[in-house]
């Protein structure tokens, strides 16, 4: 009888679990990845039973951070009252509504209690808005962070969730969830350094940061530029991170010195491939599950082919449930309503596109051809044109972040143009502003400033490559620009 009832009582739960891909095989992982250029070196992770050993994350409620002058009254006084409760209980879970309402959840869960881009002390100082430029949202909040109740009594900041990166604050005040991300994270963190540098000692901080820039050495590269973070002064690297503008930054594993687009993540479900370099396979969602679990968490643990393991840590992952809802959330993110309307200037522009064989490689309906095209100084290996979707054609743009990243698969992926309208900065640095400056040939010359990202020392660089639609008269430049912006 005990049992019976002890059965009943499991079965909606084993029902929803029995759905739940298991993230992390050892076949499944061993598939994942395309091998990096030097494929000596690419990485190793971590195995399915080390995996499944490390304790499970716990998700608790959270709560809005407020700008300082637009918090409500004794909100802070409200919050230290509050009793920590756990937000994702996968056995709650039943209709795919609340499993992508968990997966919200867990976008906005932070991974960090401490300060990163910013700290508690930082989103409650008005001058750190003014001058690091933090967006706020119109109804007062910065969807970036959250307020977490882990213990009664204690208010702490959380970040570094899918939300600092990957949220949007609209011109109009409005939030894109999923959408390029435009908290300028790497300046906020210069400010934090260039305020740390007065209080703390200089050596010491010196040694902080440089073991820091670390993670972005490329095992097995000679003549690395990432080991230029062991000689970098720290003036050196706070102007580093004063060059990198919102909606691009140095996440672990790439590199701070060329550091990488924020992508849009909203359509994602239709990519084949993801980050830049077309680094992991995607065919469904369990390999969006794969991809999340390993950014966030497993990249650490990796051993870089022939190299040395790196040292043992303490740590936790997402569940399988928890990955499974935040799977589903990404998946189901919309764009913002598209003020652009299709109109007569965008029709022309919409065989300008045709006529410039954009077509070719950005097709309808997804506008990618999601293919792999090799950067210069790339030989594509003979097996990989059977084993990836893998274009003959080459677009010659910067190969840096190809080759010399941890990232670095030799190819950049045709990113879809869908949702070109509110991102920006394009291209895998993010070198220019808007489409305006991408179509615009002054961007090959070598004294050229780029509008987005221009390098370590923010100097003049020609954004080299993809020089499709440079030769277009000014009349259907600006008509293609208006075609693209109805995406
Ligand atoms: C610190 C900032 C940061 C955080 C936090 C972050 N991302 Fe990203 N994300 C990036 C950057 C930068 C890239 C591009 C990396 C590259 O191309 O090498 C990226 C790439 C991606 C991609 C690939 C998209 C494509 O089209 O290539 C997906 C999917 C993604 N992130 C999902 C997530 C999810 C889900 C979370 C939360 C669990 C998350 N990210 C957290 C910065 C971040
Ligand atoms: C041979 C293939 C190919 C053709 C043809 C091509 N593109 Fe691309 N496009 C790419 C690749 C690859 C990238 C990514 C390059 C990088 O980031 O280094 C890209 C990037 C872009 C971007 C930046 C997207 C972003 O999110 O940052 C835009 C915009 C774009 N292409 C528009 C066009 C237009 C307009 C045309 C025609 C005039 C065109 N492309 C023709 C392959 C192509």
């Amino acid at each position: 009888m005990k049992t019976f009832l002890g059965a009943i009582a499991l079965a909606p739960f084993l029902a929803a679990a029995a759905d739940i891909p298991r993230t992390w095989t050892d076949d499944a992982v061993a598939a994942l990845e395309v091998p990096l250029a030097k494929p000596r070196y690419s990485p190793v992770h971590i195995s399915e039973r080390d995996y499944y050993r490390i304790p499970e994350r716990t998700i608790y409620k959270s709560y809005r951070v407020h700008h300082p002058q637009r918090e409500p009254a004794g909100y802070m006084d409200w919050l230290k009252q509050q009793e920590p409760q756990i937000a994702f209980d996968a056995r709650k879970l039943d209709t795919p509504a609340e499993w992508i309402a968990a997966g919200e959840l867990v976008f906005n869960s932070p991974l960090s209690f401490g300060p990163v881009f910013f700290g508690a002390a930082e989103v409650r100082d008005p001058a750190f808005y003014e001058q690091t430029k933090m967006p706020v949202a119109k109804d007062g909040t910065i969807p970036f962070a959250r307020w977490v109740i882990r213990e009664k009594g204690k208010v702490e900041l959380g970040s570094m969730g899918c939300n600092t990166c990957h949220t949007r604050v609209m011109p109009d005040g409005t939030v894109a969830p999923g959408a390029q991300g435009n908290n300028p994270g790497d300046r906020q963190g210069a400010w934090m350094l260039r305020r740390a540098a007065k209080f703390a000692p200089p050596a010491q901080l010196l040694k902080t940061v440089r073991t820091f820039a670390l993670q972005f050495e490329v095992p097995g590269l000679t003549d690395d530029p990432n080991r230029r973070g062991q000689t970098l002064t720290l003036e050196e690297f706070i102007t580093a991170g004063e060059a990198i503008p919102a909606g691009v930054t140095a996440r672990s594993h790439t590199s701070m010195l060329l550091p990488p687009q924020i992508p849009d993540i909203i359509g994602v479900s239709e990519r084949r491939f993801l980050d830049h370099t077309g680094l992991v396979r995607h065919n469904g969602m369990a390999d969006l599950m794969r991809y999340t679990t390993l950014v966030q968490d497993m990249i650490g643990l990796a051993r870089y082919g022939d190299g040395a393991p790196p040292p043992p840590r303490k740590g936790a992952r997402y569940s399988d449930a928890q990955l499974y809802a935040l799977a589903q959330y990404v998946y189901s993110l919309q764009p913002p309503p598209n003020p652009h309307a299709f109109d007569r200037t965008a029709a022309r522009g919409k065989a300008v596109f045709e006529k410039a064989r954009c077509a070719t490689c950005h097709p309808a309906p997804l506008y990618t051809n999601n293919k792999l095209i090799a950067a210069d100084g790339f030989t594509p290996p003979a097996e990989d044109r059977t084993r990836f979707a893998v274009s003959t054609s080459r677009v010659g743009t910067d190969p840096r972040y190809a080759l010399q990243t941890r990232k670095g698969t030799g190819y950049y992926k045709v990113p879809s143009l869908k949702g070109l309208w509110y991102r920006g900065p394009l291209e895998h640095h993010g070198s220019v502003a808007t489409l305006e400056d991408w179509l615009d040939p002054r961007r090959l010359q070598a004294e050229y400033i780029p509008t987005g990202y221009a390098g370590p020392d923010g100097k003049t660089r020609g954004v080299r490559g993809h020089e499709f639609g440079l030769k277009l008269s000014a009349g259907d430049r600006a008509a293609l620009i208006a075609f693209l912006r109805t995406l």
